[in-house]
């Protein structure tokens, strides 16, 4: 036992299992397919980089740098003669713009020396704690700035930062990230980019967001606003509390982050940047809000919205939901003109964003349970995102064993969901279990039958006292039954999730192709496929994101429910059997 408990996920760490993970993928995948329509491809960049990319492009200061970061020595001592061949090949192989040209250049310069205990200090490497720094790196070092601009790019995974965890706050935590790299600024560009955010948000199902816009300037007006600023706070520094009187020093910018109720009244005394911007700022920002408008984009400004890291300048922005507690911002970003020039590649503007995804998993878990299935589908909301198998694929004997494997394998080929069970496992086992994973149909494997390629035909749920308990029937009937049985899985799936205001899943696809081999099949009548296509369409209007009417949803999930009543009494062989 005691073995048994040794080993957790360590702190800030966890696991995602099923079916939450299906989750997961909902709102993955809904980014991937949200983004693409934008024109964004996926990058996918190391979990590991020099720690030095990290400290030039957040900022030495900041709490991820200074306090959060997972840093450690990758001892070149050791490996001496490994490093040195290594350090020297791709030092000698740069070309062009490099962001880290000069760090190479002094370890083979410290190699040289012999000096490994500097060298150890240039080699460290940091798990990244956020994804643009990397992103830009690579902008630089794949020359993309030599591709037709602007480079729109999107990045999903784990990122990690040393915090205390909490709810909503972990220390390998998931991110859903997008940047716009190119020679522009054009405020059209941050607007697009907040249009297909909250676009997002909707497509994946999470509601009652707000979305924060500020400006806080550029490298003109924002220093001589910090200098303001932190005049103004010198003069208060007495009624503030420690962190903040810190920060006046540091970076008075933070002060306005605070939460300590004290200080709410002194900070809305404090001056605002928007009444400090430059010109140009005050004109970019007045235009994102004209840009916003034009495409619907809800916003609320925020002069308090500054944001940890140190590369943003003008545009910066934050999105909150509901019922997330003190961790509620679900996705932050901002414009970072200058960060691709700071890491030594060419003059680049940039903005970006990265989607929290462990927050917005646990917003939408809530709105999940709050939501009260249909009692035509007794499912609960998060398994409808789960793909239970469509048949379980059963022996009897020792002997039929391997061909249940055989037939388990050619129907996975074609397609089909297969629980296969353990070798030997009595009938009654098998049925228990297939139940359980709520499947509805069982092809059993028998001795007589596996002379003759014939299977037998067990329906499990619901089960039907009038119909003959085991037919008998040729592989490529077992195809087809599985078919139709994917189909009215697939079918009650949608439905369960239309009825629950979860967005039908691009299924709607497969749904449509199984229906078409079915009815050519003649398995399905032409007046059932009729009426499948309509639902189809309203499945699909919600899926592309369309608004519906109740009066639709409402005639879909009624047809529906009737279509899968008429499914569930078509049974392909019946005719056959009276033939
Ligand atoms: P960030 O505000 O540090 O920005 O993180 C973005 C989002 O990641 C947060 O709004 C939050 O949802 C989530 N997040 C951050 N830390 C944690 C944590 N410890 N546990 C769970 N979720 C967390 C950035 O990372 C920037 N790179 C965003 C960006 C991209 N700016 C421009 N481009």
């Amino acid at each position: 036992m005691t073995e048994r408990k040794q080993f957790r996920a360590i702190k800030g760490t966890r696991d995602i299992l099923p079916p939450e993970s299906a989750l997961w993928n909902h709102v993955e995948q809904t980014a991937r397919e949200v983004f693409s329509t934008f024109g964004f491809g996926e990058i996918h960049i190391p979990e590991l980089e020099l720690s030095r990319l990290f400290e030039r492009a957040v900022g030495d200061d900041t709490d991820i740098v200074a306090k959060e970061l997972f840093t450690w020595v990758d001892s070149p001592r050791a490996n001496k003669g490994i490093r040195e061949a290594r350090v020297k090949a791709i030092g000698a192989n740069y070309r062009g713009n490099d962001p880290v040209a000069p760090l190479r250049e002094e370890m083979i310069r410290l190699i040289g020396e012999g000096n490994f205990d500097k060298l150890a200090e240039a080699n460290r490497i940091s798990l990244r704690p956020e994804g643009t720094a990397s992103v830009c790196r690579a902008y630089i070092e794949h020359g993309m700035y030599t591709w037709p601009q602007p480079v729109k790019l999107y990045y999903i995974g784990p990122m990690f930062r040393r915090e205390r965890p909490q709810k909503g706050r972990y220390r390998q935590f998931y991110q859903i990230g997008a940047e716009v790299l190119g020679q522009s600024d054009a405020p059209a560009i941050d607007a697009e980019l907040l249009e297909m955010l909250l676009g997002y948000f909707d497509r994946v199902g999470l509601t009652r967001t707000t979305l924060y816009i500020n400006s806080i300037g550029d490298k003109r007006c924002r220093p001589l606003y910090v200098e303001l600023l932190r005049g103004e706070l010198r003069k208060v520094k007495g009624n503030l509390k420690e962190d903040s009187r810190r920060r006046i020093e540091t970076n008075p910018l933070r002060v306005l982050d605070s939460k300590i109720p004290e200080e709410q009244p002194i900070i809305e005394k404090l001056p605002r940047i928007s009444d400090h911007l430059c010109d140009d700022c005050r004109a970019h920002f007045a235009k994102l809000k004209e840009e916003l408008a034009l495409r619907s984009v809800p916003y609320q400004e925020n002069w308090r919205l500054v944001r940890g890291l140190d590369y943003y300048t003008r545009t910066t922005f934050e999105v909150t939901a509901e019922g997330l507690g003190s961790q509620n911002a679900v996705c932050g970003g901002g414009r970072y003109d200058g960060l691709v020039e700071l890491l030594g590649g060419p003059t680049t503007k940039g903005i970006g964003f990265a989607i929290g995804t462990d927050r917005v998993v646990l917003a939408l878990s809530s709105i999940l349970d709050t939501l009260v299935p249909n009692e035509e589908i007794p499912t609960s909301p998060i398994s409808t995102l789960m793909q239970r198998p469509d048949l379980v694929v059963t022996g009897t004997t020792e002997g039929t064993w391997s061909r249940a494997t055989v037939l388990a394998q050619s129907l996975r080929r074609r397609g089909l969901s297969i629980f296969l069970p353990k070798p030997g496992t009595k009938l009654p086992k098998v049925f228990d279990a297939a139940q359980k994973l709520g499947i509805r149909v069982a092809i059993i494997v028998g001795e007589n039958e596996s002379q003759g390629n014939q299977y037998a035909v067990r329906v499990l749920q619901p089960t039907e006292p009038k119909s003959p308990r085991d037919l008998r029937i040729p592989f490529d009937d077992v195809v087809r039954y599985g078919k139709l049985v994917k189909l009215r899985q697939d079918l009650e799936r949608s439905l369960a999730r239309l009825s629950t205001g979860v967005e039908p899943t691009p299924r709607g696809i497969a749904l449509s192709r199984i229906t078409q081999t079915l009815i050519a099949e003649g398995i399905l009548p032409n007046r059932v496929g009729g009426t499948i296509q309509d639902l189809m369409s309203i499945l699909n209007s919600a899926i592309h994101g369309k608004e519906l009417t109740s009066g639709s949803v409402d005639w879909a999930l009624a047809t529906g429910n009737l279509l899968l009543n008429e499914l569930e009494t078509i049974n392909p062989f019946r005719e056959k059997e009276n033939a």
